[in-house]
């Protein structure tokens, strides 16, 4: 597509938000609202794409990044015509078509954004406006036809007469248009309506003698705003479903789609298995083959191919490398990496640790700041003690060591190479290679003081 920008509006106060975060930074599937028109202006080739800000424009700011993007600022918010106006003022040097999108419309399609340019661009018109059919059509823009079927006006439901109100036919709000056409039609915007606002839409009766065209959405769905919370609700629940049916056409089996909860940003490989009420966030990979147990939350991490993360695991910033198990209840927390083929069973939790190939931590602990070596076995109930009040230390245990039960492992020390560790033992000293280390009190038994004992008792 040669020759095109784009403007993306999003200085309005969202209002109806009800909200001290922007409109455009509530997050839809996990990305802020604003990211999916910016998206999808790239994937069009669109440069440059102008953002116009206003209502937290800093925040804003903050999430935008790359050398196509200009922000400007609107201030104060007179209306979407006054903001484009703002915008148009950055593309003094453009020639050439401009394409019009709102910030709080995160439905809309690759596909209906490409087929409104190739319509514009086709039909050489001055102005090409998305619309749709609602069955609901209250809130939005009606567009007004004459008797032959142009599009001569549109108008705002506060505006609108009764007879207009029953119009079904609504504008989406993404236009393309001739952007020297354009600066002429806002010149004339007058703000005489019932907001006291420079509405953009009023370009439609400005250029319709110029030739306006309507290009049709691809399904109502998409043209669903966000004005509310109601409406952000709405919005995510179509993304969720439309996420899920990608991934389940790419090869993935959901026993219960409708309870998973994927962002944007999540890749998941071919014969994975996803398990009822899972979410999964950030930018998340799973590999082939993996199964997520029910209830289980992942976030920002990557699994290998054939890892099963059984139910009711909380997994974020981690890595499991292939054919590992992890769970059920099992807690990774940031910096984790669990080995090929080992094991974290239930209870464990893991922090800024390493767990080496074929090792096993099946049950109760805590391994915090902990470099284990690979075939290790980490006995059940086993701590690190990896903090002394001040600052963080770290364990090694080296390959092939058998840690046995309700051990602790006081910080800094390491455990060497097949080194065997006592149940019950607190490992405070450095165990050399091979070695037994045993560290508890010795047992004494007092031959026949248990009847006398209980005797005394009753
Ligand atoms: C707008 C359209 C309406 C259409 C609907 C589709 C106008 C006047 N109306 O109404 O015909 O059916 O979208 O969703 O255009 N914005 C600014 N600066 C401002 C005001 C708004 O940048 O001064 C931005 C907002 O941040 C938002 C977008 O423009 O991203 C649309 O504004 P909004 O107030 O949501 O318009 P709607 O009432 O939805
Ligand atoms: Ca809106």
């Amino acid at each position: 597509m040669e020759g095109l920008a784009a403007v993306i509006l999003a200085a309005g106060k969202g209002t109806r938000m009800r909200s001290k975060i922007p409109k455009v930074l509530h997050p839809v599937a996990g990305r802020p609202m604003i990211s999916y028109p910016i998206d999808l202006t790239r994937r069009l080739g669109a440069k440059p794409i102008v953002v116009v800000l206003g209502h937290g424009a800093e925040a804003v700011r903050e999430h935008l990044s790359g050398d196509d993007i200009k922000v400007v600022l609107q201030e104060p918010q007179l209306g979407t015509g006054h903001a484009t106006m703002v915008a148009t003022r950055a593309l003094d040097e453009y020639r050439g078509d401009l394409l019009i999108l709102s910030g709080d419309m995160p439905l809309l399609e690759l596909e209906t954004i490409k087929g409104l340019v190739e319509r514009h661009q086709s039909s050489k018109a001055a102005l090409t406006v998305l619309v749709g059919k609602m069955d609901e059509p209250s809130g939005y823009g009606r567009i007004i036809r004459d008797a032959s079927g142009r599009v001569i006006r549109i108008v705002e439901e506060k505006d609108a007469s009764e007879a207009e109100k029953t119009i079904k036919e609504v504008n989406a709000g993404a236009y393309c248009v001739k952007i020297e056409l354009l600066r002429e039609a806002l010149d004339s915007l007058r703000c005489e309506n019932s907001q006291g606002e420079y509405y953009l839409t009023d370009i439609v009766e400005a250029l319709s003698q110029m030739g306006v065209e309507s290009y049709p959405a691809g399904s109502m769905e998409e043209l669903v705003g966000v004005n509310d919370r109601v409406d952000l609700a709405n919005v995510e629940g179509i993304i969720q479903g439309r996420i899920k049916s990608h991934w389940m056409r790419m090869g993935v089996t959901f026993l219960d789609p409708k309870s998973v909860f994927l962002d944007t940003d999540v890749v998941i490989g071919e014969d994975a298995f996803i398990g009822p009420n899972v979410r999964i966030q950030g930018k998340t990979i799973i590999g082939s083959g993996c199964k997520i147990g029910m209830g289980s939350y992942i976030r920002e991490s990557v699994l290998e191919e054939g890892v099963e993360v059984l139910p009711y695991c909380v997994i974020t910033q981690s890595k499991i490398l292939s054919q590992a198990k992890v769970g059920p209840f099992a807690h990774l927390r940031p910096g984790t990496v669990v080995g090929e083929g080992a094991k974290v069973g239930n209870f464990v939790e893991m922090k800024n640790s390493t767990l080496g190939k074929r090792s096993k931590a099946p049950h109760l602990s805590y391994l915090g700041d902990a470099q284990i070596g690979e075939d290790v076995n980490i006995g059940a109930g086993t701590i690190t003690c990896n903090y002394d009040g001040r600052q963080k230390h770290k364990t090694i245990v080296e390959d092939r060591v058998f840690v046995g039960s309700d051990t602790q492992l006081v910080a800094p020390v390491r455990v060497m190479e097949g080194a065997v560790i006592g149940a019950g033992s607190t490992i405070t000293r450095d165990v050399p290679p091979g070695a037994l280390a045993i560290a508890r009190g010795k047992q004494v038994n007092l031959l026949g003081r248990a009847e006398k004992l209980l005797k005394r008792g009753s």
